[in-house]
């Protein structure tokens, strides 16, 4: 059976943590789905460790809805979340929504978007029209080129509140979840306990509602850079399927991840 979105309330009510990878093509998928993976990102990071560009702005709608449609058959038990790329979102909220529609017909149960404030009312337009929304706040990569690089964000007081507020905008506008990128883990603690809603990290610390990692980096696939919130869990591990589910068992132990991996 494939979850819901009554799976990460129940999670996050009875304070187990929420494991989410993202994810690119059906085997992986079905890797995922037996290591007990809760919920697949078909992240725009394709661009990156599947594409080879050095970011996620060329990213199209018709690869997204091609990766979420093979990450749909391979899987049977995860949430699936499809990202929404570079410019197919941010124009209008008709564009929104039907770019959403376009990653739900090919077989996600949601839609992630990046931005805060600025994207509540898009939210809010495709949450009121059926569709699950995943946020993201903190270091937002399409916006790579207005951030100057991929930076952590929340630092000083003034832009630690900015990523608060943006982080209620989402939750104010209906979304279902939202992930915190790359933020002091203090400021990624304060998030969760200010929202009702999960917050899902990465390079955020160990005190959210559940974490994220980009499926290349934690199998050791991508040659390109890492951050330091990124742990190689192929060491030690008896292939790929035992390197993804001892993923799964240190973050909902919250053993991953350590303070070593935050900012
Ligand atoms: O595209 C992606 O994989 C993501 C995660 C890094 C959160 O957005």
């Amino acid at each position: 059976m494939r979850y819901t979105l009554a799976h990460f309330r129940k999670l996050r009510d009875g304070g187990e943590k929420i494991a989410m990878l993202s994810c690119y093509d059906a085997s992986f998928a079905a890797l995922c789905d037996t290591a007990g993976v809760d919920c697949l990102l078909v992240g725009d990071s394709l661009g990156m460790v599947v594409q080879g560009h050095d970011s996620t702005l060329p990213v199209t709608m018709a690869e997204m809805e091609y990766h979420v449609r093979c990450v749909a058959r391979g899987s049977k038990q995860a949430f699936i979340v499809g990202d929404l790329p570079f410019g197919s979102y941010q124009a209008s909220h008709e564009q929104a929504y039907l770019n959403a529609a376009r990653l739900m017909a090919a077989g996600a149960q949601g839609v992630k978007l990046e931005g805060g404030r600025t994207m509540l009312a898009t939210v809010r337009f495709l949450v009121e029209r059926g569709i699950p929304v995943c946020g993201h706040v903190g270091l937002t990569p399409q916006s790579v080129h207005q951030l100057g690089g991929y930076r952590v964000q929340g630092k000083s007081d003034e832009t630690a509140r900015a990523v608060l507020d943006d982080a209620r905008a989402v939750e104010q506008a209906g979304a279902a979840m939202v992930v915190l990128e790359a933020i002091p883990a203090a400021l990624a603690r304060e998030v969760t306990q200010a929202v009702s809603i999960p917050t899902i990290g990465i390079g955020a610390g160990v005190d959210c509602s559940g974490q994220v990692l980009v499926l290349y980096d934690m199998l050791e696939i991508y040659p390109g850079r890492k951050g330091r919130f990124v742990k190689n869990f192929m060491t030690g591990a008896e292939g790929v399927a035992d390197a993804i589910r001892h993923y799964v068992e240190a973050v909902k132990a919250g053993t991953f991840p350590a303070p070593e991996h935050a900012f």
